[in-house]
């Protein structure tokens, strides 16, 4: 007998009245119409069966630290990293552990089961690290959660910056961060892109950096970022988040620069809500829009995936763990409004990110992990538009969530009793 099967559900690529069986945690099955004896069946109405969401930039070590010790007054990046400064002296274990696992609910209850959070590394004392570390343990059973060592104060432009993050990796953080525009000059920014992918080579780690969160149409150091995993053959192993920078760069630059971040494999994480509220900042209108060019960079064969970056921290006040918001802002700042551009989109919280994050055992089809999110919606391009609710998550065949249906009951004349908002034709 099946632990669990689902049936009747729409997935994400189109097929209907699909069932999923789960055995021992794992999917052992999927097709269309399947009906077998399960300690628990569920009937999904037809609505949508889903991979779990996947955010591949977060900062749980800032999140939910928002008006401590103040606000962000101007709302730049680098105030939020001047305040960030600030509080860094007032962190404490607990408090650090506290929130990250508050968040960790929401993102469970919004069904974002893997993220990949950057931890700041800055502090000679590892107290982010260490926190996040017992965090990532703690989560473990309903979170996958990859750390990132990212020297927040520049790997080079920091006192012991590097000896820090060789530090956090030796205890066991997973991945190799950097921020090359933040470093001194252009000439720090490309060394500190060498180095960095230089220690991953060495070490057999994954690199994600920040890389050219800038306006500035002249910050190019994913061109370095780029060049180096070529060099060092780190094919598909190389990140770059933000990249925001390309939204200003001349065009024919950019039109030699996509080949070379295609031969290199390189991943993109672009950060809607973030960029479109941190970028621009000193322009007076037009104002850009400041988030990377996704379609471009997706039609040159590349893995794009929409990260969250923040949640109520010093750079940004909202948020709530809910990728489809993320997607939807993506969707709208990139004018991604086709049929498939939607369905990109949606794909750029789930399965694009999970090949980001090297996940294991993800997807719908026999042998994977069984974790599933049952979402209000019918198809992705529903889920997006109405930030579909969550009803279950299930990980590893176990609910670990459930949320009740949004529905609204009118009292119109003539009219049905009550609305979801879903499109019936
Ligand atoms: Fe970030």
């Amino acid at each position: 007998m099946l632990d669990l099967l689902i049936h009747n559900a729409a997935l994400p690529d189109g097929r209907q009245n699909m069932s999923v069986a789960v055995q021992a945690g794992r999917i052992v099955e999927v097709s269309e119409g399947l009906m077998a004896p399960a300690a628990e069946v569920v009937d999904a109405g037809g609505l949508l069966l889903s991979t779990p969401f996947v955010d591949a930039h977060f900062h749980m070590d800032a999140t939910l630290s928002l008006g401590l010790p103040r606000l962000n007054q101007s709302g730049t990046l680098l105030e939020g990293i001047a305040l960030w400064g600030e509080l860094k002296p007032h962190l404490t274990f607990d408090a650090l552990v506290d929130r990250a696992l508050a968040y960790c609910d929401w993102a469970v209850a919004n069904g974002l089961l893997a993220i990949r959070s950057h931890v700041d590394t800055s502090d000679p004392s590892m107290l982010a690290v260490e926190a996040l570390l017992a965090v990532k343990k703690k989560v473990a059973p309903y979170i996958d959660l990859q750390l990132v060592a990212f020297p927040q104060d520049g790997v080079l432009r920091s006192k012991g910056g590097v000896d820090n993050l060789k530090k956090a990796l030796s205890l066991g953080v997973d991945v190799v961060g950097g921020i090359p525009h933040f470093e001194r000059t252009m000439a720090d920014g490309a060394a500190s892109v060498k180095l960095l992918c230089e220690l991953a080579a060495e070490q057999g780690k994954l690199v994600d950096m920040h890389c050219d969160e800038s306006d500035d149409p002249l910050s190019r150091h994913v061109e370095t970022l780029a060049y180096e995993a070529n060099r060092l053959g780190l094919h598909g192993r190389v990140t770059g988040s933000h990249l925001t920078s390309m939204h200003s760069m001349d065009n024919y630059y950019v039109s030699k620069l996509l080949p070379l971040m295609a031969e290199a494999q390189l991943s993109v994480v672009s950060n809607p809500l973030i960029n479109i509220t941190l970028q621009g900042r000193h322009d007076t209108y037009p104002k850009r829009r400041g988030m990377t060019r996704v379609p471009e960079i997706m039609a040159a064969g590349m893995t794009v995936a929409f990260g969250q970056d923040c949640c109520m921290d010093p750079w940004y006040s909202m948020g709530s763990g809910d990728m489809l918001e993320v997607a939807s802002m993506g969707l709208h700042v990139a004018q991604m409004t086709s049929q498939s551009a939607m369905q990109q989109c949606f794909d750029a919280v789930t399965k694009n990110p999970a090949r980001i994050l090297h996940l294991q055992g993800y997807g719908l089809e026999a042998g994977c992990n069984a974790n599933l999110v049952l979402l209000q919606a019918q198809n992705p391009v529903e889920a997006l538009r109405l930030k579909a609710t969550r009803l279950k998550v299930w990980r590893r065949g176990v609910l670990v969530a459930q949320t009740p249906p949004r529905t609204a009951a009118l009292s119109l004349a003539g009219r049905p009793p009550q609305t979801s908002f879903l499109h019936t034709k």
